[in-house]
């Protein structure tokens, strides 16, 4: 080797911190992950929207909550000296969308999409710097139906994936009810009902102790039993703690049990009541919803969502109700492959050509023109390897059949079409080469 070539600084392969590459076994799982999405929320009715992943950073300001403006957004200046930033989620996008034709569209919207989220945070097991997430969101309607669908929406996906009721729970809060609690029984100024929402956000990643500490400095009286009535294990209980003590009903209660009758009534086993879930964002006006890993290695929260009624007016439209959720591919990825849900990798290609020779190159291409125009992906390998190494490198590239062609096949247009995975072979004519591939034989 020259020795400049020695000093040369190479390009790391490294990619960006916290971001994928996806190669084609990774394309697979990906493709699998939307697929399924896809056809799952096609089939409650939600139609497919999408927008650039730029947006003006004073979307952002609006409602989307402290932490994700001020410390997780990619945001720059661009040449024009406006500020921009790679969206980091899409409900705001979704909600400027909707409000900016809101005039012409029809309501109640159904609307879907997979876009790509960037956030600086800590990469980390189920957390990275970009990641795809379905949003299914629905528009105008404003009673529990929202909910009762757009949790069934949810519920749909998981089954869809093959997941059983116990691998998964669905959490259920309202926010009415803690905010009703805080300003009607407890007086709080905003301020603190909004410091106290948070600090109920972070309650399962901090000590008990620590929790009721914080809690005194806001509430200073009835403390414990605040918290007793977070650590209600029911709708029933949580209600009787506050009918006993406060002598009151809190709003949003009663639509949450709607909800839960509703969801049982569909069928859904696995909803659960849930006092402290609360959700990140600050948009979200009514119902949340999460659901969560149960999976005891790895429990957390796999995606979620709520209802925010009040998002659109940021833009000076009248109020529109929206109900969604948002559910991330790499959360996802990672149930799914812990429980072994996730289909083999085969590739996309159905058959792989082996060449005996060089010599007919020709006939070989038109065979596989006329196996395309039969509806197959084929590829042919121009190697002037061995044939048992070419029947190898289709393995390695997980594609599911071969054939070899030499001159034999030229003449008598029998081919013995082999099927890697069983090893079984058959000896067929071209037409019968679709038909037994795409029979999967
Ligand atoms: P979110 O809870 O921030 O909500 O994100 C929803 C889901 O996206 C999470 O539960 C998780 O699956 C995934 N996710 C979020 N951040 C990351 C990350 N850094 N790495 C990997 N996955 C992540 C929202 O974004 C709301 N806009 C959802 C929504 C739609 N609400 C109503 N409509």
């Amino acid at each position: 080797m020259a020795d400049d070539m020695q000093d040369k600084e190479y390009v790391s392969t490294d990619g960006y911190k916290g971001v994928r590459d996806f190669y084609p076994p990774d394309m697979f799982i990906q493709n699998y992950l939307f697929k399924t999405m896809r056809h799952a929320v096609e089939s409650f009715g939600y139609v497919e929207y999408s927008a650039s992943i730029l947006e003006p950073t004073e979307l952002y300001k609006a409602k989307s909550g402290e932490e994700i403006v001020n410390e997780q957004t990619y945001s720059f200046k661009d040449r024009g000296d406006r500020d921009v930033t790679l969206r980091p989620e899409m409900t705001p996008t979704v909600a400027r969308m909707v409000a900016a034709k809101k005039r012409e569209l029809a309501f109640p919207l159904r609307w879907y999409s997979i876009p790509n989220l960037f956030r600086y945070e800590k990469p980390q097991r189920g957390r990275l710097r970009e990641h795809f997430q379905l949003n299914v969101d629905l528009f105008g309607v404003t009673d529990v139906n929202a909910e009762i669908e757009i949790i069934s929406v949810a519920h749909a996906i998981m089954q869809a994936y093959g997941a059983r009721p116990d691998d998964f729970q669905i959490r259920i809060n309202n926010r009415q009810i803690l905010n009703f609690i805080m300003t009607s029984v407890f007086d709080l100024t905003d301020e603190d009902s909004y410091k106290l929402m948070k600090l109920i956000d972070k309650k399962d990643k901090i000590t008990p102790a620590e929790f009721e500490l914080q809690t005194e400095t806001v509430l200073k009286e009835k403390t414990m039993t605040f918290v007793s009535m977070l650590e209600a294990s029911s709708l029933e209980q949580f209600k009787s703690i506050l009918q006993n003590t406060f002598s009151t009903e809190a709003i949003g209660l009663t639509e949450l049990e709607i909800l839960f009758k509703a969801l049982a009534e569909r069928g859904i086993t696995n909803a659960v009541f849930s006092p402290t879930l609360a959700r990140g964002f600050d948009y979200y006006t009514g119902i949340v919803f999460e659901v969560f890993d149960l999976n005891p290695e790895n429990r957390r929260s796999l995606f979620g969502g709520g209802r925010y009624d009040d998002l659109l007016s940021v833009f000076g439209t009248e109020k529109v109700p929206a109900v969604g959720f948002g559910m991330g591919d790499v959360t996802i990825r990672d149930f799914l492959e812990s429980r072994s849900l996730m289909p083999p990798y085969h590739s996309t290609t159905d058959l792989y050509i082996c060449r005996v020779t060089e010599n007919n190159d020709k006939e070989v291409y038109d065979v596989a023109q006329e196996l395309r125009k039969k509806g197959l992906c084929v590829a042919i390998d121009f190697s002037s390897k061995k044939v048992p190494d070419q029947i190898k490198t289709a393995s390695k590239l997980a594609i599911p059949f071969i054939i070899v062609i030499g001159e034999d096949e030229i003449q008598t247009k029998q081919y013995k079409l082999k099927n890697l995975l069983s090893g079984q072979e058959t000896m067929v004519s071209l037409e019968e080469i679709a038909q037994t591939i795409k029979r999967g034989v």
